[in-house]
């Protein structure tokens, strides 16, 4: 990549089905972003197993996102789009990042409180340092720029505190990232529990909608979704109906105001109707590119081959330069 672009990057765990949370708080930017940017939009595979996963659901997981990122409108030829795992930079970057962060920091990471709750049966340290293999992913590549919900900000401001850290400890290395979250829709709420964020690895579906659901589904969910006994279409009403606003906002980009007048006199049953299908509508062409490409094996891993092998190139890169700063002996001189 060499062009005067900044670099934005991002990843999404695959950890369940794609929902549209993760559309609305993150992939939304990232098809906005990759003109403008060179964009790596990353699988993160590594990521997920600090949950237990089925290995042979996994697998066709980890495809079945590929498809979608695509399906979205991610260019394959314009972005990289890889599987962490193939790229065995990222561990070896974690392992230098690791031996700078400090204890503390880590045990301060709401999404580790949050997950050793869930996962009272597993709580794995890979739980507990997966922040540093985050920051791993984001500085490989020296991102500028990355688009993440809001719930994902203490770990960027954990990779700030690491990059600085390693530049001040050794010398400029890693570009200072930032976050882009969405003004709006950073953090969409459960359907059924608005107090709790939706979550693609929940196990109830009612509290989520799938980028892959059907028109039937979709409509039943948000016809079923929790709001509250007033009448007029207020944000301010309740977390449920705020929620659905924000849903409806972020698909058919009309501010808050502008759905509030239009409702006017109207009843919740017509917005939740109108909601359903603006859902529908926005997820038709995704779900008819997904189905055309998602059998087409060969068309994946070539696009999983040319991708992976140019991150490589930049991955292999900065590690090399990092191995050096710290003091190890470089394997390169040894061949001649
Ligand atoms: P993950 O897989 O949980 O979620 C993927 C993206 O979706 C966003 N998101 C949401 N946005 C709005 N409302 C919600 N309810 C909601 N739920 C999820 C997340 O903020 C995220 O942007 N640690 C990351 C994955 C990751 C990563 C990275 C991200 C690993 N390495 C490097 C960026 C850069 C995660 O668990 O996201």
């Amino acid at each position: 990549m060499k062009n005067n672009k900044k670099t934005v990057l991002s990843g999404i765990q695959p950890s369940g089905e794609l929902c549209i949370a993760n559309y609305i708080g993150a992939m939304k930017n990232w098809i906005k972003i990759q003109e403008d940017y060179n964009s790596i939009f990353l699988i993160v595979d590594l990521h997920s197993i600090t949950v237990s996963q089925v290995p042979s659901e996994l697998r066709k997981r980890c495809y079945s996102y590929l498809c979608q990122y695509l399906a979205v409108g991610i260019d394959p030829e314009k972005s990289i789009i890889a599987i962490q795992s193939h790229i065995p930079e990222h561990l070896e970057l974690m392992w230098i990042l690791n031996t700078i962060t400090p204890l503390g920091d880590l045990s301060r990471m709401t999404q580790f409180k949050d997950k050793t709750k869930k996962n009272k049966e597993n709580i794995n340290s890979g739980l507990f340092t997966y922040p540093v293999l985050m920051a791993s992913d984001i500085l490989l590549y020296n991102a500028d720029l990355v688009p993440v919900g809001a719930d994902q900000k203490q770990h960027l401001e954990l990779t700030r505190n690491l990059a600085e850290k390693f530049n001040n400890k050794f010398s400029p290395t890693f570009s200072i990232p930032d976050p882009l979250i969405p003004e709006r829709g950073s953090r969409i709420m459960s359907l059924q529990d608005p107090n709790s964020k939706m979550s693609k690895s929940d196990a109830n579906l009612n509290n989520l909608i799938s980028l892959l659901d059907d028109p039937d589904l979709i409509v039943r969910k948000i016809k079923r979704a929790v709001t509250d006994s007033k009448s007029e279409i207020n944000y301010t009403n309740s977390k449920g109906l705020a929620n659905l606003i924000d849903i409806y906002s972020s698909f058919s980009e009309k501010s808050i105001d502008e759905i509030e007048q239009f409702y006017i006199g109207k009843q919740y049953s017509d917005f939740k109707s109108d909601l359903g299908q603006i859902i529908i509508e926005s997820l038709k062409p995704i779900q008819k590119k997904y189905s055309q490409i998602i059998k087409d094996k060969t068309y994946l891993d070539t696009i999983l081959k040319n991708n992976s092998s140019k991150a490589s190139q930049i991955a292999r890169k900065t590690i090399s330069k990092v191995y050096r700063k710290v003091g190890l002996v470089s394997k390169a001189r040894l061949i001649y």
